[in-house]
């Protein structure tokens, strides 16, 4: 008798009968304070697939956390770790595990990194807003979940930093504004402009904003430090 193709428990990843369809995830993708970690665990709730934030299976597979990492081995280490942890998770991906993925704000910049996403066929969003908006979202996060961020530095730095990268996320499937709304009315809009299925985002009536919504790194781990 032929046995049932059945999920392996919590992982999200199909059993061998459904390997073969298409790869399904949305990277989520933009600057510091983008709002990729309070967007991404809703959007992901809406799709009924899992959410990961790429940051914290670094950690994992680090066994440090973001800042220690930047601080001890310096942005290189760190960016040879972001690079292994996307590889691994692309892996699990093209097995079939379905997944809402924020990345870190330098990731999508690394030519290699994007070049590996889009080579897998999967969706890229760029979650864009103003830099004045992000500044302060950054430093709202810090003051009351005590989110810290190696990169965070004074305002004309990070003004700098932004530009030089917005050119890269712009090269993301869709793109996306996100100043003033709230997680669910960005979730409302990208359900559209993605072309999900539509009908559960109604469900979604969170009012907080990106900047007041604390995110799951805030709220489980005391942010990136
Ligand atoms: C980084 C952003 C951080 C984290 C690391 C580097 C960056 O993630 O990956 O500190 O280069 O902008 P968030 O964008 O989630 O803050």
């Amino acid at each position: 008798m032929r046995k049932r193709a059945r999920s392996r428990a919590g992982s999200g990843v199909p059993a061998t009968r459904d390997r073969q369809r298409k790869p399904e995830a949305i990277f989520l993708l933009g600057f510091m304070g983008a709002g990729k970690s309070s967007v991404g665990p809703s959007l992901a709730l809406q799709l009924g697939w899992a959410f990961e934030d790429l940051d914290e299976r670094i950690e994992r597979r680090e066994q440090r956390r973001i800042h220690e990492i930047f601080r001890d081995s310096g942005e290189s280490v760190f960016r040879a770790a972001e690079r292994a942890a996307l590889e691994e998770l692309l892996s699990e991906v093209r097995a079939g595990a379905r997944r809402v993925v924020a990345l870190g704000g330098g990731a999508f910049v690394q030519n290699e990194n994007a070049r590996l996403i889009r080579d897998a066929g999967l969706a890229t969003v760029f979650l864009d807003a103003s830099v004045d908006e992000l500044w302060r979202r950054c430093r709202e996060q810090a003051a009351r979940e005590g989110v810290e961020r190696p990169l965070l530095s004074d305002l004309s730095e990070f003004r700098v930093l932004y530009e030089n990268r917005r050119p890269h996320y712009a090269r993301a499937r869709f793109c996306h504004a996100t100043d003033g709304k709230t997680v669910a009315e960005i979730v409302k809009e990208l359900a559209e402009k993605i072309g999900m299925p539509s009908g559960k985002s109604s469900s979604i009536r969170s009012k907080a904003t990106v900047a007041t919504q604390g995110t799951p790194k805030g709220r489980e781990r005391g942010g990136k430090n």
